[in-house]
């Protein structure tokens, strides 16, 4: 306890040194997140970013978030502690696919979710997050035809939502895809006192959809927060990657927060160690770079994105 609290202390100082802004994700571990500066989904972590006064933005996240930075903070320099923290998510899409995609639906509009790489989103139109996606689908003309990617189960949710019909690339987020129907029925049973906090890119987001019940909600990570303060009910189930546990815990104290699932964690978000952010502000690596062509085509898309919702 007494190493954590002094590698925490050494982590602030170096921050103040460096003039750095030190960004976690509501997945990062405990120790990461009580010493960040902003701790949020990632729409709010994009909007922090673009929005940074200090020079410099340490991204505890996945790679994907700190390009999304670098994109919206240019003249920063944006450094991620591991390099090699990445989805399997953004991964199930290259853009050579999305381009082989697009030229096999002309005049399609293309929508894709934050999780994907800067190549990925500087060839779409939208970027939407899982805070804000039904409010973009809802901005498009309803006669234009949308592409959206790469999130099977979070298109399935929108198009139950919105009453569009999408065309969706079937990726997935093995964590999330993982938390299963018989997981929520389990559940169901057990705690039938307990709200439901499902995150739209669950495996088990159709099954709690037709649950239909006012305890069952669909949510960002940051969405379940606001949530479960707001609430006046004492006890939450949680279906998404288990992180978010500890902050919910903080920010609700009092009210008792259970995981639908213990075994949703995703190893990448937890390559990011105290260690790690250290060695980072102190060596200044690993910095974080989009090639400007490549930037200045996503930044269009993402700043849709920030401006929506
Ligand atoms: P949000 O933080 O946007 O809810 O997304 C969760 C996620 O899986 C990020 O990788
Ligand atoms: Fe990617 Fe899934 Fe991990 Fe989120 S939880 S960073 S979508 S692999």
């Amino acid at each position: 306890m007494r190493a954590v609290a002094a590698l925490q202390e050494e982590v602030r100082a170096l921050a103040r040194e460096r003039d750095a802004v030190i960004l976690a994700h509501n997945y990062q571990v405990p120790e990461v997140q009580d010493l960040a500066d902003f701790v949020g989904d990632s729409l709010g972590l994009s909007r922090q970013a673009a929005a940074a006064a200090a020079g410099t933005i340490v991204f505890c996240g996945v790679h994907f978030m700190a390009e999304t930075a670098a994109i919206l903070a240019p003249g920063k320099t944006v450094l991620i502690p591991d390099p090699d923290a990445g989805c399997s998510l953004a991964a199930s899409i290259t853009a050579a696919e999305l381009g082989a995609w697009k030229a096999a639906n002309p005049g399609a509009v293309v929508v894709s979710y934050v999780n994907t790489s800067a190549e990925v989103k500087a060839e779409s139109d939208y970027c939407c997050t899982s805070g804000n996606a039904k409010a973009v689908i809802e901005a498009i003309p309803p006669e234009q035809e949308i592409l959206f990617l790469p999130d099977l189960f979070l298109g399935l949710w929108l198009e139950r939502e919105t009453g569009r019909k999408l065309k969706i690339w079937m990726g997935e987020c093995h964590v999330h895809a993982g938390i299963r129907p018989a997981d929520l029925e389990r559940w169901q049973a057990e705690a039938p006192d307990a709200e439901l906090l499902v995150h739209p890119e669950c495996g088990c987001a159709s099954q709690a959809m037709a649950f239909a019940n006012e305890r069952t909600h669909i949510l960002s990570t940051e969405g379940m927060i606001n949530f479960a303060k707001a609430s006046e009910k004492r006890r939450f189930l949680v279906a998404t990657e288990v992180g978010i546990l500890h902050r919910l815990g903080k920010e609700a104290p009092g009210k008792r927060f259970e995981p639908v699932r213990e075994a949703a964690v995703c190893k990448y978000m937890k390559m990011i160690t105290l260690e790690k952010l250290r060695d980072s502000l102190r060596d200044r690596k690993h910095v974080v770079t989009v090639p400007p062509e490549i930037a200045a085509r996503a930044r269009l898309a993402i700043e849709r994105m920030v401006a929506i919702g």
